[in-house]
């Protein structure tokens, strides 16, 4: 509510500032009393109306990728304010109220809609299994968006994520600077010339100086744009991208983690719509869909393809909460993507490094001791609360600042958050992780 109104004010807030003005003036130009009562009066339903309009605007323009049941509410609020024009505007008078009516009528309807499920069920929604195999380029490419940024739309939106999770380290807009992993605007193009790479290999894959060969013993090495694209995405560490192979690694090893393993896990349906979206947000077109599953097959054997996933809101979809707290630990850390860039003992799939290995047992105290630290936390569990709510008030030597995302602190519930903080103080290096319950 207060954002609304806040959104608001910052849209409207010339218009509001002429009311007042308007205001003014009638106090200082009319002389006969009651019509400077009359004018005064219309002039403050002028403003309720003016401000309620903006609200209505504002309700709009938030909720409108979230899917929200509020947004009827911008249409009730557009039917009252017809309305209430309608009463106080007589010359005009008809005409608000023809308006207003076409309005309720519109905000009943579509209320009712998106009200009824929701209200009546409680029942999770029906668990769709999509045909990957039969849409559109432009379907794909938008359950692609979905899969890289959790909705359609979300790619304009800073810092917006889905459960493929690859904007925490890849920036995808033309020109954006993105130093922890290319970016990927131009990625249809350059896939291609990434073949004439002297380090890419084309003739004996054993040739290649990276730490994995081959994706798997046999598979070769890509011979199209597409096959290129296809081998970065279960491949990372058969060709590393120069300049971008984890630390001490001279360009061997990828921190990338293959995105059909888990916990990412895409089905190859689901890599089609991927790579897709990135040729059609170009104005490119796009290999056909079977023309690219065919790409991942030659990378992927049979056995390490995921089964399709019914079409659930990804692991870290959207603005909202990643993880409520009810979930075992280990679900927690994969929900809210620290496996990404975090190796946690213990935890399936943790095996990121762009973050240091989460032993805070061992780690938090030195940490505290640092005579370069500078937050508040005197306790093991105080310092894993200020380093996942606000990251920067330490920096962890040899690794760079503001790569870990701030705002875990407000996406994260708090009882999700007493659990990592549990977790990760129990872990000390050399010693057995904790059993998960
Ligand atoms: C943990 C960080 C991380 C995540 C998450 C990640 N990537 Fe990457 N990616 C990298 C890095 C670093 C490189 C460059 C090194 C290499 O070539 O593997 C890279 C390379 C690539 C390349 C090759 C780029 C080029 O210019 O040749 C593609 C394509 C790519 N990633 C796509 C994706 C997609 C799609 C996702 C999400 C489904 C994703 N990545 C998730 C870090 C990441
Ligand atoms: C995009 C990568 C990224 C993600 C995702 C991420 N982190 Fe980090 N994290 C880092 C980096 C880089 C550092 C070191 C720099 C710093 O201290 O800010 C770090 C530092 C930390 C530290 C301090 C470690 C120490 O030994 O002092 C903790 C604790 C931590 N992260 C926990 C988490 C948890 C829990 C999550 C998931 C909720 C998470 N991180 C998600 C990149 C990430």
């Amino acid at each position: 509510m207060v954002e609304l109104i806040q959104a608001a004010l910052d849209m409207g807030w010339p218009i509001l500032a002429f009311l007042v003005c308007l205001l003014v003036y009638f106090q200082v130009s009319i002389s006969d009393p009651a019509k400077k009562k009359q004018a005064t009066f219309k002039t403050f339903i002028g403003m309720i109306a003016a401000f309620m309009l903006l609200m209505a605007i504002a309700n709009y323009k938030i909720n409108f990728f979230a899917n929200s049941r509020l947004l009827p509410v911008s249409l009730a609020m557009i039917t009252a304010l017809a309305f209430m024009m309608g009463i106080y505007f007589t010359n005009i008078g008809a005409l608000f109220k023809i308006g207003g009516f076409m309005f309720l009528v519109a905000a009943g309807l579509s209320g009712y809609g998106n009200w009824l499920p929701q209200v009546e069920g409680g029942f999770p929604p029906a668990e769709v299994k999509l045909d990957f195999g039969s849409m559109s380029a432009q379907q794909l490419a938008d359950e692609g968006e979905k899969i890289i940024f959790g909705g359609i739309g979300q790619s304009k939106v800073q810092g917006a994520i889905g459960k493929g999770q690859c904007p925490l380290c890849h920036g995808f807009n033309e020109g954006f600077l993105s130093e922890r992993a290319p970016n990927l605007w131009g990625v249809p193009d350059r896939a291609k010339t990434r073949l004439d790479d002297p380090r890419y290999h084309k003739g004996k894959p054993g040739d290649r100086d990276t730490e994995q060969k081959e994706a798997f013993p046999g598979s070769g090495t890509a011979e199209t744009g597409q096959e290129y694209i296809a081998e970065s995405h279960s491949c990372p560490s058969c060709f590393v991208v120069a300049g971008f192979g984890v630390k001490g690694t001279n360009d061997k090893q990828s921190p990338m983690p293959a995105i059909h393993k888990p916990p990412i896990s895409l089905s190859l349906g689901e890599l089609a719509a991927v790579d897709t979206w990135m040729y059609v947000r170009e104005g490119k077109e796009a290999p056909s869909f079977e023309e690219i599953t065919k790409a991942y097959e030659k990378f992927i054997p049979e056995a390490d393809r995921p089964k399709q996933t019914e079409d659930k809101p990804g692991a870290a979809g959207g603005g909202g909460v990643l993880a409520t707290g009810e979930e075992p630990v280990d679900q927690i850390f994969q929900k809210a993507t620290c496996v990404a860039c975090h190796t946690i003992p213990g935890i399936a799939g943790a095996v990121g490094t762009i973050g240091p290995k989460l032993v805070e047992g061992t780690n938090a105290p030195t940490r505290i001791k640092d005579p370069a630290y500078k937050g508040t936390a005197k306790s093991t569990r105080e310092y894993i609360t200020e380093s996942v709510i606000n990251p920067s008030a330490f920096v962890v030597k040899g690794f760079p600042d503001n790569t870990m995302p701030k705002e875990f602190g407000k996406k994260l519930s708090a009882g999700a958050l007493n659990k990592i903080v549990d977790y990760l103080s129990q872990l000390q290096e050399g010693k057995e992780p904790p059993k998960i319950s």
